[in-house]
């Protein structure tokens, strides 16, 4: 039996438009003196402005709407994601959305507290909730728990997105499909790729590609880009990650400890704060792609992906996994505006 036979059995509620474009970035290479760089635009996935949560959704609500759920609860970062594209995805299937947003971010300001995401989860008619503390997913997800607990006893029958390791990562299901709609556009397109650069934060993104590259027999190397915990960290977690798809998948894990490439070069000063690198990154691709990218997620990657590119064979090529994250962006206006050259 294939090592993914079990993949198309899981559960799974179409959100995301796929596949997503893989483009060139000839002027960022050129600029560089790079190899050939490209693009592959998962912040086209639509569901509110689109990003690699999507993909991730699909399976979540697939398990969601298999257990016969009318409320989805999920917990994150005050400018999350993920919690935006969960409202977008309960408000297309009919059911409600509890957020519930953590202090991942000290001393932001208001244009954080209130633009952004958060005025899209507002939009989108989300129950919000507020968790005091930004790195505790154990306490997060028992919060989550307590709602939910509440919930119950109103009649209604919720679902639990959970954030800490120790839950079957449904979510990176979508990107081990990811793999192989990658696969299938770089042989149709005749595109070389020796490297992928791709943030890694829940790890959720990573492992899944990771582990569906292996399983489909490709050797390109896949570089994960620190944005929320250091690298060693983040190497434990992606190695449990790993784990946790192939006992998912009830099959053995494609995935060797060297196949596991991270790096948190450009990942100071921490979660969610800018640095040069990556105004450098969301600069650059701007004005010479015409590419948006935001401060907390795909600047950070880029400017792994830049570093790597300047340290890297002009030969080799490297292709950029966009996650999204636009509407962060906003958040961060005044800022960007600030470090902006004329
Ligand atoms: C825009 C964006 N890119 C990348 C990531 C990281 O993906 P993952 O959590 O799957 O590692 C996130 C996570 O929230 C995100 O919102």
């Amino acid at each position: 039996m294939s090592t993914l036979a079990k993949l198309h059995t899981i559960p799974r509620t179409p959100l995301a438009h796929t596949p997503t474009p893989i483009e060139p970035l000839p002027n960022l290479g050129k600029y560089l003196g790079s190899g050939v760089l490209y693009v592959k635009r998962d912040d086209c996935t639509g569901l509110a402005l689109g990003g690699n949560k999507a993909r991730q959704l699909e399976y979540y609500f697939g398990d969601a709407l298999e257990q016969g759920a009318d409320t989805i609860l999920i917990t994150g970062a005050v400018q999350s994601n993920f919690v935006r594209m969960a409202a977008a995805g309960a408000a297309k299937l009919g059911l409600t959305c509890h957020i519930q947003l953590e202090e991942r971010v000290a001393d932001a300001g208001a244009e954080y507290r209130e633009s952004g995401n958060v005025l899209l989860d507002r939009i989108l008619g989300a129950v919000m909730h507020t968790y005091p503390k930004g790195e505790d997913e154990a306490g997060a997800d028992a919060n989550l728990q307590a709602i939910a607990a509440e919930l119950r006893g109103s009649g209604k029958k919720p679902y639990i997105i959970p954030l800490a390791p120790g839950h079957p990562p449904l979510g990176a299901l979508g990107y081990v499909c990811a793999a192989a709609e990658i696969l299938d556009q770089l042989a149709d397109a005749h595109y070389q790729i020796d490297e992928i650069v791709v943030a890694s934060g829940s790890g959720n993104t990573h492992a899944g590609l990771l582990f569906g590259l292996r399983a489909l027999d490709s050797d390109i190397t896949v570089t994960g880009a620190c944005v929320r915990r250091d690298r060693e960290a983040q190497l434990a977690r992606i190695t449990t990650r790993c784990q946790e798809i192939a006992a998912l998948l009830e099959t053995e894990s494609p995935v060797q400890r060297q196949d596991i490439q991270l790096t948190d070069d450009t990942f100071a000063p921490g979660y969610g704060h800018l640095n040069d690198a990556t105004h450098e990154a969301i600069d650059l691709s701007a004005r010479l792609e015409g590419l948006l990218l935001d401060p907390v997620y795909t600047g950070k990657s880029m400017a792994a992906c830049i570093q790597r590119a300047r340290e890297s064979d002009p030969s080799k090529s490297i292709l950029f996994i966009h996650t999204g994250g636009t509407p962060g962006v906003f958040a961060y206006g005044r800022q960007l505006l600030s470090l902006q050259k004329q």
